[in-house]
């Protein structure tokens, strides 16, 4: 089943998770990874997909969410 979520009205793709938060941003840490950072998108409009290209800002700015990529760094 696919459920489709849009970003109309200014309500953002985020309801309700850490609304508190100015961007919601984990981080995953990894031991066997090429690159020491990399970064997952998750407002799914990165031109990038599925990594991160930076396109969560302007959709934050846009509609006032606080989405943010998943981070994955070498230690
Ligand atoms: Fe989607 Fe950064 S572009 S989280």
């Amino acid at each position: 089943r696919m459920v489709v979520v849009r970003a109309e009205g200014g309500a953002g793709i985020n309801p309700d998770i850490r609304k508190t938060e100015d961007k919601v941003v984990d981080a995953v840490v990894v031991t066997e990874l090429a690159k020491p950072l990399t970064a997952y998108c998750r407002c799914w409009r990165s031109g990038t997909f599925p990594l991160c290209d930076g396109s969560h800002v302007k959709h934050n700015k846009a509609t006032g969410d606080n989405v943010g990529p998943l981070l994955l760094k070498k230690q």
